[in-house]
């Protein structure tokens, strides 16, 4: 397997490197290339991913990412948003699981307000929000194959506000033409309320699809469940390329302190693992709660385990 690895920023520098522990663990034959994409290249060369660093990306079998930070520079364009548009990374898979619960966000990755159609202007600004129902039906394809292959008895859940956009018009009712083709039980749900009903009752909930900018808010909300967003893992899926990376962010508060939760990271990996063939899921899951258990966890999780200690902690386990 060859591994592209994007540290990026912040903490991302921190959480990456001992994510690869755990791939090597899985996969010790992988062979692993860096690739620099981020705040630290666009302070050098004024640009935080050039078309080099895209064709790299494009020789992996999969890209772990770290984190980026943006840049105050108002014209920056998000180095995340070119990577999941030049490599078709059509769909962002969240999984959010804990007692009682397994819910799996899945994000419409490539359109909706992310359009990058939009004008800056003094005193008006605009960002159109697209949404066709090519990526619609793709998406719902995708959220459909998901609940069909992984939550028997399942049920989709429509995450829009087609009661005030038309856009969302176009997206509820290709997701339920979608559903209905595929069998797929389904229910629609306004985002808002959706999301609230999602935090107080999340064993309500399976496989949620919604528009990009709602799922990228409702996975940081549903965060709330598991502990924080230093629990979230990500992936980031196209037809023939995929990047694997935690929801958070660079976490500038508490980068350089060794502190990061490690775990999105870690779970990201596992992601990326089962993506390529390795099983590894369960393993990883029985490892990470019996480390916690031991009492070992990093701040955010209220302890004070360090994010290496964590890790060597965690390793242990899975040998
Ligand atoms: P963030 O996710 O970086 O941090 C939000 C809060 O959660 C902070 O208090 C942080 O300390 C905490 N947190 C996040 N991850 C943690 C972890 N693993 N362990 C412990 N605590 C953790 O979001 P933000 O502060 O809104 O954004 C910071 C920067 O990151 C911004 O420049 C933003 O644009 C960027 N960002 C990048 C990505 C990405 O590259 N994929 C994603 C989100 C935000
Ligand atoms: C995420 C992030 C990104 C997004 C940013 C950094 C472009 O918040 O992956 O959740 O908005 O999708
Ligand atoms: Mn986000």
């Amino acid at each position: 397997m060859k591994i592209a690895l994007v540290n990026g920023d912040g903490i991302g520098r921190e959480v990456i490197p001992q994510a690869v522990r755990v791939l090597d663990h899985y996969a010790p034959d992988t062979e692993y290339f860096e690739v620099e994409i981020g705040y630290g290249k666009w302070e050098k060369c004024g640009i935080g991913c050039d078309d080099r660093d895209i064709e790299s990306l494009r020789e992996a079998d999969s890209i772990l990412f770290g984190a980026i930070t943006t840049p105050p520079d108002p014209n920056y364009k998000s180095v995340m948003l070119k990577i999941r548009k030049e490599l078709d990374l059509y769909a962002n898979l969240r999984p959010v699981h804990g007692e009682g619960f397994n819910i799996m966000v899945v994000r419409e990755n490539s359109e909706g307000l992310y359009s990058g159609i939009e004008e800056m202007g003094e005193e008006r600004s605009t960002t159109l929000r697209v949404v066709t129902s090519k990526a619609s039906e793709r998406i719902a394809r995708c959220a459909c194959k998901i609940l069909l292959k992984d939550f028997k008895n399942g049920t989709l859940t429509i995450g829009n506000k087609a009661n005030v956009m038309k856009s969302d018009v176009l997206f509820r009712d290709t997701c339920i033409r979608v559903a209905d083709e595929m069998g797929v039980p389904y229910r629609t749900a306004y985002i808002d309320a959706l999301t609230f009903d999602a935090i107080h009752n999340p064993q309500k909930y399976d496989v949620i699809v919604t528009t990009n900018l709602f799922g990228d808010i409702l996975s940081d909300a549903l965060g709330h469940l598991v502990g924080g967003l230093g629990m979230l893992p990500s992936a980031n899926i196209g037809e023939e390329h995929s990047v694997f990376e935690p929801v958070h962010g660079s976490a500038p508060d508490i980068a350089g302190k060794g502190i990061a939760n490690p775990i999105a990271a870690i779970r990201s990996a596992g992601m990326l693992l089962e993506h390529n063939g390795i099983r590894c899921h369960d393993e990883i899951e029985d490892a990470i709660k019996n480390v916690i258990s031991s009492g070992m966890r990093t701040p955010d999780l209220g302890g004070t385990a360090d994010t290496i200690s964590f890790c060597d902690a965690l390793i242990n386990k899975l040998e």
